[in-house]
């Protein structure tokens, strides 16, 4: 009953998920997002609409699929509504979404601490997307958060009135402007009405679902190297969007998991602030940006670009247990003439393999390179590897053996059909 299949991002996020995701779901009964919340930016081409997701999961377009916002996600209502609403508009009934009643909701002082916690950073700051979702998941482990439940019960009064009091004498001593309980909770109890009849126990549900046999896809959003634990603390998101993410995010058992695929692009981006020890900030990043259209979904900021690091790769393989990559952009790296691949750092005078997130080694590594001869030409009608021009193999190639990890899938368009299943 290995029936849950996982994809997760393996650099600093935006590595093209949503296109692995929407392959995948073909064959899923149910997606499912774990952590992190409209922080995340997933984006899908289907009949010539593209669709911008946030926080639904991107399964939910396929109608024979239950879309389930489990556990470990933080919610804002309001972006919720507005996705449904936007799905609703395009024909969309929204009927097949699941939402825990354990989720977490983000509430409008999320927001303005999100903002008032960056400012007071100053120079410091993490570059967050400022969506709340930090304060969100704070207020999680300080047991203070309002759940889904709560959110939908007679308890969110209380609940909301006890924060916004706590969180006004913060606001005050800020000199940020105070919360109106009574407007806040006229809002939030009108969102609380329209999102009941999808809250439930997803858990449950998805044990239901082990027990049928039916597949579940994890569609992980962020990623390893943004990982509270495992990322470039403190230039990180505040959840685990690794492996462990998936386990208490949902409530699924360690040994129903199937496949764990780790998406990266052929060359590599970030988006905020925090060391990037491949990125090329210079005319080469400039070109990689413009060929790959390297644009944030969420707060359209430009990426920082650069190649793709075997170091963080290797530590994304193991800490996530990846059993295969999914590698997209093979198109964008295929239009320079001479691609790089940093195979090792040099630090203070030493070679080193292995990849580390401590602050000082990570300032103070410089790639070593590999180089590779790129030139692909027109790789869009290639449908199967073997069709690949030698130059996109021996780049494929040389991954695999570095990670000893096999890439599965190749994407080599924007379009949903553009990709090579091996
Ligand atoms: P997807 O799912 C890229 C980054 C932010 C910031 C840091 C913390 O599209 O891969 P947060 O608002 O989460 O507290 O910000 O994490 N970040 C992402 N970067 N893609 C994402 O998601 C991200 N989600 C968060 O830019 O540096
Ligand atoms: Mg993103």
């Amino acid at each position: 009953m290995q029936n849950v299949n996982v994809v997760l991002g393996a650099f600093y996020g935006d590595e093209g998920k949503g296109k692995i995701i929407d392959y995948l779901s073909s064959n899923a009964k149910y997606a499912v997002r774990f952590s992190g919340g409209n922080n995340a930016g997933h984006s899908i081409e289907v009949e010539g609409k593209k669709f911008a997701f946030h926080l639904l999961p991107s399964g939910i377009l396929n109608k024979n699929i239950k879309a389930i916002l489990s556990n470990g996600v933080v919610i804002d209502p309001k972006v919720l509504l507005e996705e449904i609403d936007n799905l609703k508009k395009n024909g969309y009934k929204v009927d097949n979404l699941y939402i825990s009643e354990k989720a977490h909701v983000i509430m409008p002082y999320h927001i303005m601490m999100d903002s008032l916690l960056e400012d007071a950073r100053g120079d410091n700051k993490i570059g967050t997307t400022k969506r709340g979702i930090g304060p969100a998941y704070c207020d999680k482990y300080e047991r203070c958060g309002i759940r889904m439940e709560d959110f939908i019960s007679d308890n969110f009064k209380d609940l909301l009135k006890i924060n916004i009091k706590n969180k006004n004498v913060i606001f005050k001593a800020y000199g940020y402007p105070e919360l109106d309980f009574d407007s806040v909770y006229k809002e939030y109890s009108g969102y609380a009405k329209k999102l009941k009849k999808y809250v439930i126990d997803t858990t449950t549900m998805l044990h239901q679902a082990i027990k049928n046999n039916e597949n579940i896809l994890c569609e992980g959003a962020q990623a390893t190297l943004l990982d509270i634990d495992f990322g470039s603390y403190p230039f990180v998101t505040s959840s685990n969007p690794t492996i462990g993410g998936v386990l208490t995010g949902t409530g699924i058992g360690a040994k129903y998991i199937n496949e764990v695929i780790g998406v990266i692009k052929a060359y590599s981006s970030r988006v905020g602030e925090g060391p990037y020890v491949t990125e090329e900030n210079n005319e080469i990043g400039d070109m990689i940006r413009e060929l790959g259209h390297e644009y944030g979904t969420t707060t359209k900021r430009p990426r920082r670009c650069g190649w793709l690091d075997i170091l963080a790769l290797n530590y994304a393989v193991m800490v996530n247990g990846l059993t295969s990559i999914a590698m997209n952009h093979l198109d964008t790296i295929g239009k320079l003439d001479k691609i790089k691949l940093c195979v090792a750092y040099k630090y203070k005078g030493k070679i080193v393999k292995d990849f580390r997130t401590n602050m000082d080694f990570l300032k103070n590594s410089t790639p070593v390179y590999e180089e590779f001869p790129g030139n692909f030409g027109d790789i869009s009608n290639c449908k199967t590897y073997d069709e690949l021009p030698d130059n996109a193999k021996k780049y494929i190639e040389r991954i695999e053996e570095l990670t000893n990890t096999p890439i599965k899938f190749i994407g080599t368009g924007a379009g949903r059909e553009d990709i090579i299943v091996r």
